[in-house]
C-alpha cells in the first residue's frame, strides 16, 4: 500500500512508542577478517546481483531521512571492502536532515581510506580491536594482522575525526586478561571504547558461547581494581551505557545485551545488504525493501510506505540464551552488527 506524500508521519514510531531515528546499513556482507564470534571458519557470501545497489542505498538513506531518521551508520561485514563505499558516503553526506553519518570498520583499509572517509563527510568511527596481542589478534580474528589495524588507527587519528571509539568483544580466557590494556591503549591515543557481550547470531562452531561469556559486571570489576569508573549519563544514541575514569578523564562503554538489557530504549533498525529491514537485532521480523526497490525502481514513496509500516511488526526486544543452539541463524556479518 503506498500514501500519498502528504500522509506520511515526521518520524517513525512503533507500536510500544519508541521513536526511531537510527538506521545502520550494511553495505556488504563480506569481510577480509573471520572474526570467531562473528563468523564461521567458512563461509558462503551473496551473490552481487542480492546486494543493493549503490543507488538503491542512496534510495533507502533518503527515505530514512526523509521519515526522521537522523543518523545513519554504515556496516557490513566490513564497509570499506565495498567498492565506490565512498562514493556512497559522499552522496548520502548531502542530505541535509541527517545529523550523523557514521561507519563501523574493522579497521584494515584505514591507512588507505582514512582520509577519504573524512574528506567525505564522516565525522565519528567505530574500530573493532579485541587484542592488542599479535598472536591472540590472528586467534580471534583468524585473517586478521594486528599491526594492520593499529596503523589503520593511527591513519584514523592523524585525519581528525571528531571521535573514534574501540569497540572489543570480551570471551572469557580468550582476551579478557586484556581488559585493562586495551583501555589504557585507548586513553594513550585519545579514543573511547566500549566493551561489548557476544551475542548468539548465527552458528559459529569455533566455541561454546556460554562457556564464554563475560559480563560487562565482569569487565567493569576487573577495571575497578585499577580505576575509579563513575558512571555518566552521556550518550552516543547507541546501546553503550557509558562510565568515565575519574583518574584519567578517558570514557568507557558497555554493550551488555545480555546482562542490562536495553531493548526498551531501542532507537534503531538495520538495513542487511540485501536489502532485508531488520526490526530487531535478535528477531526475525523483516521486510524485504529489495523487493519494493526493484518493482518500483526509483519510487521513494512506496519504499517509505514500507518503512512506516514495518513500525507495525517491530518486536518488543530480543530473546537471546546462549545456553542454547543460536535461534537467529544469520550471522553479524550479514546483519549488520
Ligand atoms: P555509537 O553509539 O553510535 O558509537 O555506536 P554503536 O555502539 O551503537 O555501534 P557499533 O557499530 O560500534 O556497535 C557496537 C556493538 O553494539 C555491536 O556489536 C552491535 O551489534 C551492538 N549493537 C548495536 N545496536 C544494537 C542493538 O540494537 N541491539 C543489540 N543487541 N546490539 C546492538
Ligand atoms: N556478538 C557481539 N558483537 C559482535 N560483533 C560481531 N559479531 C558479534 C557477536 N556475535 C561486533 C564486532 C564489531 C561490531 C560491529 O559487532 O566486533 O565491533
Ligand atoms: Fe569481519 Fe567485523 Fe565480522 Fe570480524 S566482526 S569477521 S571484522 S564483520
Amino acid at each position: 500500500m503506498s500514501r500519498a506524500p502528504e500522509r506520511f508521519p515526521e518520524k517513525l514510531v512503533d507500536k510500544f512508542g519508541r521513536t526511531v531515528d537510527y538506521v545502520r546499513i550494511s553495505v556488504t556482507d563480506r569481510c577480509d577478517f573471520r572474526c570467531v564470534y562473528c563468523m564461521d571458519e567458512e563461509m558462503e557470501f551473496l551473490p552481487r546481483d542480492r546486494i543493493l545497489t549503490l543507488e538503491e542505498l542512496e534510495l533507502v538513506g533518503t527515505a530514512f531521512a526523509e521519515l526522521g531518521v537522523t543518523k545513519i551508520r554504515l556496516t557490513g561485514g566490513e564497509p570499506l571492502v565495498r567498492k565506490d563505499v565512498i562514493t556512497l558516503i559522499e552522496n548520502l553526506g548531502t542530505i541535509q536532515s541527517l545529523k550523523e553519518l557514521v561507519i563501523t570498520t574493522n579497521g584494515s583499509q584505514l591507512v588507505k581510506l582514512a582520509l577519504p572517509l573524512k574528506n567525505a563527510g564522516v565525522k565519528r568511527i567505530n574500530i573493532s580491536l579485541d587484542s592488542l596481542n599479535p598472536k591472540k589478534f590472528k586467534e580471534l580474528t583468524r585473517t586478521g594482522e594486528l599491526k594492520q589495524v593499529l596503523d589503520g588507527i593511527k591513519a584514523a587519528k592523524a585525519a581528525n575525526f571528531e571521535k573514534i571509539k574501540i569497540n572489543a568483544v570480551i570471551l572469557k580466557n580468550r582476551n579478557d586478561d586484556e581488559v585493562k590494556a586495551l583501555v589504557d591503549f585507548s586513553a594513550d591515543n585519545d579514543l573511547d571504547i566500549s566493551f561489548i557481550e557476544e551475542m548468539p547470531l548465527g552458528v559459529i562452531g569455533e566455541h561454546d558461547r556460554a562457556e564464554a561469556y563475560y559480563s560487562s559486571d565482569n569487565i567493569k570489576a576487573d577495571l575497578e581494581k585499577h580505576y575509579t569508573l563513575i558512571p555518566t549519563p552521556e550518550t552516543t544514541a547507541g546501546p553503550s551505557k557509558y562510565f568515565r575514569v575519574a583518574e584519567t578523564g578517558a570514557r568507557i562503554g558497555f554493550i551488555s545485551p545480555h546482562s542490562h538489557n536495553f531493548c526498551d530504549d531501542c532507537n534503531r533498525v538495520r538495513l542487511t545488504a540485501e536489502g532485508r529491514l531488520l526490526l530487531c537485532l535478535g528477531q526475525e521480523h523483516s521486510v524485504d525493501l529489495r523487493a519494493v526497490l526493484r518493482t518500483y525502481p526509483g519510487d521513494i514513496n512506496k519504499l517509505k510506505s514500507a518503512i512506516v509500516d514495518s513500525m507495525d511488526i517491530k518486536p518488543k526486544g530480543h530473546d537471546f540464551d546462549l545456553s542454547v543452539q543460536p535461534l537467529i541463524f544469520r550471522h553479524m556479518s550479514h546483519t549488520g552488527g
